[in-house]
């Protein structure tokens, strides 16, 4: 049985006082949650505050991104050592933002997979189409493509150690779902590269979870599919009663 991850990405938003404010509100919501991992992603600037607001809580923090290396001169960037000293145990990488507005590719996801694992991080690793890709019919390819020449070049024991998020690039902050057949659908081709790079075992073991416009009201019907091991949330992880009842589907 895989054990759901229900993660929360911030994005930007929220400032310390209220990343604290959240978890005073959210921390009783989840504290019989033990069905699921749980795991908020916030800016740099509220990791502190949120370690501090989840300490003696199950709740895991995540940042957001990292760089590969360790330290240096790179002016504006964050190390995996770093992230981790702050108290983080996860990163999410990859994710379609990066992608789109700051030259994300499947090298750079892998190399900062890559830097996550060795900084003792568990990489949340972000793949999905865009619109025109699905529309064309070649959403399949698509992952593919980006399993291939990212997170298939891991070794098996650094993939043991991964999750993937599938996050049809259409769906986030659209209001638009993928229906829980396109998720599944998704998540099985994903398994199945999975399946031929690393074996039935690793396949098996995989969390794969869900993102894009997932809701207090349509997670139950996403979970409902045996495909799904978690969601990742936007907007809908930003309040605390919306985030506790997708937790708590
Ligand atoms: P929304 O839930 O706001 O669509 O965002 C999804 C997402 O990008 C999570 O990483």
């Amino acid at each position: 049985m895989r054990k759901p991850i229900m993660a929360g990405n911030w994005k930007m938003y929220k400032n310390p006082a209220e990343t604290t404010a959240f978890f005073e509100k959210f921390r009783p919501l989840v504290a019989q949650s033990e069905h699921c991992e749980i795991v908020i992603c916030p800016p740099y600037t509220n990791i502190a505050a949120a370690v501090a607001a989840a300490q003696g809580t199950r709740i895991g923090i995540g940042a957001q991104d990292l760089y590969w290396a360790k330290e240096g001169a790179f002016t504006g960037e964050v190390s995996g050592p770093m992230i981790k000293a702050s108290g983080c145990s996860h990163v999410l990488v990859g994710h379609s933002e990066r992608r789109q507005y700051f030259d994300e590719t499947n090298e750079t996801v892998l190399q900062r997979t890559i830097a996550a694992l060795e900084a003792g991080l568990s990489p949340i690793v972000c793949v999905g189409e865009r619109l025109a890709e699905r529309e064309s019919g070649e959403t399949e390819a698509v992952l593919a493509l980006q399993f291939r020449a990212g997170i298939g070049l891991l070794s098996a024991d650094q993939f043991a150690r991964i999750a993937i998020a599938y996050e049809p690039v259409w769906a986030i902050g659209t209001g638009k779902t993928a229906t829980p057949e396109m998720a599944a659908d998704a998540h099985r081709a994903l398994r199945g590269q999975v399946r031929g790079r690393y074996g039935a075992e690793a396949a098996d073991a995989v969390r794969i979870l869900y993102g894009g416009s997932v809701k207090p009201d349509n997670v139950r019907i996403l979970m409902a599919q045996p495909e799904l091991d978690g969601v990742l949330v936007g907007g809908a992880s930003l309040d605390a009663n919306s985030f506790a009842s997708i937790v708590n589907f």
